[in-house]
């Protein structure tokens, strides 16, 4: 960092804050209460959705969650048991690991934003229908509209073809980006399939901070 006249430079202090909010979750640096509140109303609708069947058999809608100011967002797949017990994305086994992943590249979680693809639980944790991503896909893009990320991070095949609007295996999407707009968007395996493959977990951290390159944190 550089020093003038013995004290830090109104860049420096900028570029400090910028470099704190991304990797330590200083999210109060960022508060916009108009985002909080459209994505309050969003919730809202998403809570009341009952389009598929999967509204159902579910406990609990899993809005998604994090920074609302975010730089990253990460797309998963949709709700597991815990997920769908406990209203939240990525806290069960592949969300503690999806936590350690962040951690090895210094990202904090709650300096991001986590939502999936479905907000309901798939039973059986099912692979997501074609009419449940239709149906589901507008709250992840209205979602994305009021988050406005610099980079969009999809885990797994569903998220990965979603965002790419390509049907490509995720072993051969994974580490590549596009631009749409201003929006980087990348993807890498789902932590599931990390949890069952640990070896992938280094192309994981690869893609991700190739990823995170791209963007200007
Ligand atoms: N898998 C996902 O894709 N999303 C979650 O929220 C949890 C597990």
């Amino acid at each position: 960092m550089r020093l003038q006249n013995d004290s830090l430079s109104f860049d420096d202090l900028l570029n400090f804050m910028k470099y704190a909010r991304s990797t330590m979750g200083f999210c109060w640096m960022k508060s916009n209460p108009d985002k909080n509140s459209r994505l309050t109303g969003l919730k809202e609708k998403v809570y009341a959705c009952a389009l598929c069947e999967i509204a159902k058999t579910r406990h609990n809608s899993v809005f998604g969650e994090g920074n609302p100011d975010a730089d990253i967002m990460f797309i998963g797949e949709g709700p597991g048991e815990q997920e769908d017990l406990s209203g939240r994305p990525f806290v069960g086994r592949a969300g503690k690991l999806l936590n350690k992943l962040l951690s090895s590249v210094g990202i904090k979680r709650e300096s991001v934003y986590i939502a999936n693809i479905i907000k309901c639980r798939p039973p059986g944790n099912r692979n997501p229908s074609e009419s449940e991503i239709t149906n589901c896909t507008p709250y992840l893009n209205r979602q994305i509209e009021i988050i406005s990320p610099k980079l969009l991070f999809g885990l797994g095949k569903f998220a990965a073809s979603y965002l790419f609007e390509a049907d490509i295996p995720i072993g051969k999407l994974r580490g590549r980006y596009i631009k749409k707009g201003e929006v980087v968007i990348s993807c890498s395996y789902h932590p599931a399939y990390l949890l069952r493959n640990p070896s992938a977990s280094e192309l994981f951290i690869d893609d991700l901070k190739k990823a995170i390159r791209c963007i200007d944190l």
